[in-house]
């Protein structure tokens, strides 16, 4: 397996696609996907686009769908639900399918659409997608980082580091092997310096700053830097949705 890890949606190849893919945004899209499909959601159905989104939830019965947006870190007036982990509570989510569009997490989602084989990380459930990654054995990995509109985002490569750290305690081979591109090779080392305290990395990193200036976030902060606390993987099952694997 070889593993080719891109900071951005924008920095992966504009051509071609790998045999499976990986898209991360710790702060908060994929942690906040994972955790409500852990409890109970039907299912995510990602947009990149607000317009797309609202004719989509509109055609789905109303007792069984949330809207999820969020831009800027904040919830979108007049969406049920932001992007906070602790905000999809079982009461909540239970049976209903998550109508979601964030700044940059769906972004990455829609631009891995394509992969056969589209899996949604974050640190919360690292391990789990290093085991389905080698399970399923496939030739080429892309991890695509969501970024901050465009620039690099420090806590999505840590993810990436702690996926590549995964896949060699599960017996993924050696660095060496594994590691398709230097930034996957860089992303080992940012997660080997920052293992032991990734809320203090999450925290530093711009988005988590811009975070703690739109209000108290530390509840998400703890959730989201809690790595390997949930065994489930959102897996795409068809084009822009995903469901717990
Ligand atoms: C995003 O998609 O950019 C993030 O998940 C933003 C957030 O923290 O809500």
């Amino acid at each position: 397996m070889r593993l080719f890890f891109f900071h951005t949606p924008e920095r992966a190849p504009n051509s071609g696609m790998a045999d499976a893919a990986v898209a991360i945004d710790v702060l908060r899209a994929t942690t906040t996907m994972a955790w409500s499909l852990q409890n109970g959601a039907e299912a995510i159905q990602a947009f990149a686009d607000l317009e797309a989104l609202d004719a989509a939830a509109r055609a789905w019965p109303a007792d069984r769908r949330l809207r999820a947006g969020e831009r800027g870190g904040a919830r979108l007036e007049g969406f049920e639900l932001g992007n906070s982990p602790l905000a999809v509570t079982p009461e909540l989510v239970g049976g209903k399918r998550i109508f979601m569009s964030t700044t940059n997490g769906t972004r990455s989602l829609d631009r891995l659409r394509s992969a056969p084989l589209l899996l949604a990380a974050a640190l919360v459930n690292r391990a789990a997608v290093a085991q389905r990654l080698l399970q399923a054995q496939p030739a080429t990995v892309w991890v695509l980082g969501s970024g901050w509109e465009g620039d690099y985002s420090l806590e999505d490569s840590l993810a990436a580091g702690a996926i590549v750290a995964a896949l060699l305690e599960q017996g993924g081979g050696s660095l060496e092997d594994l590691a398709g591109n230097d930034e996957a090779a860089a992303a080992h080392a940012l997660w080997q310096h920052w293992q032991h305290a990734p809320e203090q990395a999450l925290r530093l990193a711009s988005h988590g700053q811009r975070l703690q200036r739109l209000g108290n976030h530390d509840a998400d902060f703890a959730c989201c830097a809690a790595v390997d606390s949930l065994a489930l993987v959102p897996l795409q099952t068809e084009p822009g949705v995903l469901r717990a694997s």
